[in-house]
């Protein structure tokens, strides 16, 4: 039988090559991967102008804690596989167009791929994890192997914004969720570095994000539904109705949404409270290495929550949600924050990493 991992740490720590390795998500991988019980920093690639580059001066290092030292000599190697990709577990926080033809390639030679891209996150067998919520969706590894060859394989984790969305969402599906509506305020270090120019953001909020609203209805839908062994089955579209817009805010880190949510069963506000309060699944059960203890954390405070107060709540993994309030017997509103380049982006990343590692698809 395989065994089931849980928060101690391993004997022999396991590589983690970071492809994008010099953006903002790579960044935060290379950050939370300094000291975890699991994993270490193998390789480092980026795009071709930095081969061979040392990490340390081909970085513009963006988190708030220094950079690991044992990163700053690493060389930076090409983001196409080579023979070490058999049995690598890859972090890949490459933009989408490069995802797209890279990707494969590193599952195609073995590779276990745990993406940040939006480029196969729709694709009808790539699992879109988020782990508290879908971890069954994980099966769909066998049939995506089958289909196409892969010896490796490739999981993938949702738009930043997805993420504190569908985790505020999942406790409220046991009182029929019918309807969502859902205005995001995106802080700029969601669009990577160097991102939006300054003159575009100081003093101004642009109410228009590319794709990002769309990203955000068929996620959710596919995050939040079922798996067959060969296909998944995404929330319906009259089941649940999903509406988003989707704003930059002059924000440094930290996603703050706005939803309203219709649900049938007519909960009142202690019920809702209780049901975020409760939500806890297999990451806590496991104690993954990354998981919250906390996955929601509901604040009474009428001005909650904030990106400067909460963004690193639970270390960054955790969703703060505020302000709710029934505006009828049916319809509810609250807000919620989450940090977009830790639990959207590279915590997801790891997180996901973890669950596999923990059910034994990295052996
Ligand atoms: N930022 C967020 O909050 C967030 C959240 C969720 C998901 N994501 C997704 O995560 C991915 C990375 O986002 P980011 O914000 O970190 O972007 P970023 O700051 O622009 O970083 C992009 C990274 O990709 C590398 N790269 C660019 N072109 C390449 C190529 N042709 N071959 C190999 N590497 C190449 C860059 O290397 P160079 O330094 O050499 O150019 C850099 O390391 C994107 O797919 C994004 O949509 C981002």
């Amino acid at each position: 039988m395989r065994r089931i991992y849980t928060g101690e740490a391993l004997e022999r720590k396991k590589p983690v090559i970071v492809l994008g390795a010099t953006g903002l998500v790579g960044q935060r991988v290379i950050a939370m991967l300094e000291g975890h019980p699991w994993f270490t920093l193998g390789a480092v690639a980026a795009s071709d102008r930095r081969i061979g580059a040392r990490y340390g001066d081909a970085v513009q290092w963006k988190v708030e804690t220094p950079p690991p030292a044992a990163a700053l000599d690493v060389r930076l190697t090409p983001a196409t596989p080579d023979a070490s990709a058999q049995g690598a577990l890859v972090v890949s926080a490459l933009p989408a167009d490069e995802a797209r033809e890279l990707e494969p390639l590193w599952a195609q030679a073995g590779a276990v791929v745990l993406s940040n891209a939006s480029a196969y996150r729709m694709a009808d067998d790539v699992p879109l994890i988020v782990p508290e919520i879908n971890p069954d969706h994980l099966a769909m590894i066998e049939t995506q192997r089958m289909r196409r060859g892969w010896p490796g394989a490739l999981i993938t984790n949702p738009n930043c914004s997805t993420i504190g969305l569908t985790l505020a969402l999942a406790p409220l599906r046991l009182f029929g969720l019918r309807r969502v509506i859902v205005t995001t305020f995106q802080a700029v270090s969601g669009a990577g570095y160097p991102g939006v120019p300054s003159l575009d953001m100081i003093d101004n909020i642009i109410p228009y994000i590319g794709g990002e609203e769309d990203k955000l209805e068929t996620e959710t839908r596919k995050i939040l539904g079922g798996v067959l062994p060969d296909a998944f089955q995404p929330l319906g579209a009259k089941e649940t109705r999903i509406s988003a817009t989707c704003v930059r805010a002059p924000v440094r880190d930290g996603h703050l949404e706005v939803v309203s949510v219709e649900l049938a069963a007519r909960p009142d506000v202690d019920d809702i409270v209780r049901a975020w309060r409760a939500f806890t699944a297999e990451p806590q059960r496991l104690s993954l290495p990354n998981a919250p203890a906390a996955p929601l954390v509901y604040r009474e405070e009428r001005d909650r929550p904030q990106p400067i107060a909460d963004r690193m709540a639970g270390d960054g993994m955790s969703v703060s949600i505020g302000r709710l309030r029934a505006h009828d017997t049916l319809t509810h509103s609250f807000v919620l924050l989450s940090h977009n380049t830790i639990r959207g982006a590279a915590g997801a990343a790891l997180l996901n990493a973890e669950l596999a590692l923990a059910r034994g698809l990295l052996d």
